[in-house]
């Protein structure tokens, strides 16, 4: 898959030389799978020709702030939710100058302000204008603020000038976007994952459990953490090593699930149930080991909680995203349960003779919600996990912008 496969990136053009260095970047863009929307200030054009910029995009470039054309006259919203990044290369003295004062003077600013989406800048601009205080002022306010610096690069300049203020290559831009993290679509969000089974105690040395192996959750950890996520992933009894840079929170039993994810929700943006809760427990755990002299025993079993559920149902709930395995009727099944859960999305894996992901290197996915169903198809669960991700942060983010 393209590193940046589906993703859907703003690319804001500001008025210097180096946008010309732009053409190519959109041209990296796309041959790496990505959805650009140019979005060009009037001082750009004076040095790149929009329908260039089109031509390699493939979109119309958007330039003005009320745009009869754009729906409702708010294509600047559009824009803003529609971003899963926004990269400004070249940005100009100017341009900084203006995001850091919070203006909304021309559209770029405008969606810059009105998004959610995290922002990159590849400054361009005589090193003398770099070095001025008042803008080392700017950059750093903006650094402070979450906005990310992608260069500038020193060297001979456009102006016969030496020094700090040139664009970076379109290559090394490209070369932070698909490192590791690719695109953060989930920058500066909290999310809250669980995985694997439960164990439901008999006895101190058997339990109840499932075939769960925790490979799906905690590919959707790792990938949520890729994407700038701070995740906690409250994990059932898994062979599994937990993904690097979270928090990992070790439970056995529902309850104890339940407890673990209920500590964090008030502070929590996404939820996405991927654990086999088990239904029942023992209604009583025998103290020492349950013997086997009687020819048959019968268990009582009373119901567990529905942990998903409850954070949908909590006050302050977080965008809820639940999985379903079923082995009929899975669309169906899977839609009753997003109503009567109350969730955003649910994620439905069909357990049948050609697919059967407990315990699977690949699985089989169809994400449904209230209104659209997507296939997602048989691949590896990381490739699955980062789809199923980037899905999640479009509707977070077009829940949750301007
Ligand atoms: O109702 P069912 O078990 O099919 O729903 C599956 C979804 O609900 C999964 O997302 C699972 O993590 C979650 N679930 C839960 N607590 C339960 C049962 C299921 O969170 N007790």
């Amino acid at each position: 898959m393209a590193s940046l496969a589906e993703k859907r990136i703003v690319l804001g053009i500001t008025g210097g030389i180096a946008a010309y260095k732009s053409a190519e970047l959109v041209r990296r863009l796309i041959d790496q799978g990505a959805v650009v929307q140019v979005v060009m200030t009037e001082a750009a054009k004076a040095f790149i020709a929009p329908l260039t910029l089109q031509a390699l995009s493939g979109r119309p470039v958007r330039d003005s702030l009320l745009d009869p054309s754009a729906e409702s006259g708010m294509g600047h919203i559009e824009i803003a939710r529609w971003a899963d990044q926004i990269i400004v290369a070249p940005a100009s003295a100017d341009f900084i100058a203006r995001l850091e004062a919070g203006m909304a003077s021309d559209l770029l600013t405008t969606v810059c302000l009105a998004t959610s989406a995290p922002i990159a800048l590849a400054p361009a601009m005589n090193q003398g204008m770099w070095n001025k205080p008042v803008t080392q002022r700017n950059i750093d306010r903006l650094a402070a603020d979450g906005v990310e610096l992608l260069g500038p690069a020193s060297g001979a300049q456009a102006c016969g000038d030496v020094g700090p203020g040139r664009m970076l290559e379109p290559g090394q831009i490209m070369d932070h976007l698909t490192s590791s993290g690719g695109v953060r679509v989930l920058d500066g969000t909290k999310v809250t994952i669980t995985a694997g089974p439960t164990w439901e105690p008999l006895d101190p040395v058997r339990a109840l459990s499932n075939h769960s192996s925790g490979k799906m959750g905690y590919a959707v950890a790792t990938a949520a953490a890729a994407a700038g996520a701070t995740v906690t992933l409250v994990s059932g009894p898994t062979a599994l090593t937990p993904p690097a840079g979270i928090q990992y929170r070790p439970v056995q039993s529902a309850e104890e699930m339940l407890a673990a994810v209920e500590k964090g929700i008030e502070d929590c943006d996404v939820f996405i149930g991927v654990a086999a809760v088990a239904d029942y427990r023992p209604a009583q755990t025998a103290a020492s080991k349950i013997k086997k002299d009687a020819e048959s025993v019968m268990l009582e079993l009373i119901r567990n909680p529905d942990i998903l559920a409850r954070v949908a149902q909590s006050p302050k709930r977080p965008f809820t995203v639940g999985f379903a395995a079923e082995t009929d009727q899975a669309i169906a099944n899977a839609r009753n349960k997003l109503k009567r859960k109350g969730l955003d999305l649910i994620a439905v894996n069909q357990v049948n003779e050609t697919n059967n992901p407990f315990g699977s290197e690949e699985n089989h996915l169809v994400l449904i919600s209230k209104t659209d169903e997507i296939d997602l198809g048989r691949h590896s669960k990381s490739a699955l996990a980062e789809h199923l991700i980037l899905e999640i942060a479009h509707r977070y983010h077009e829940q949750h912008s301007a």
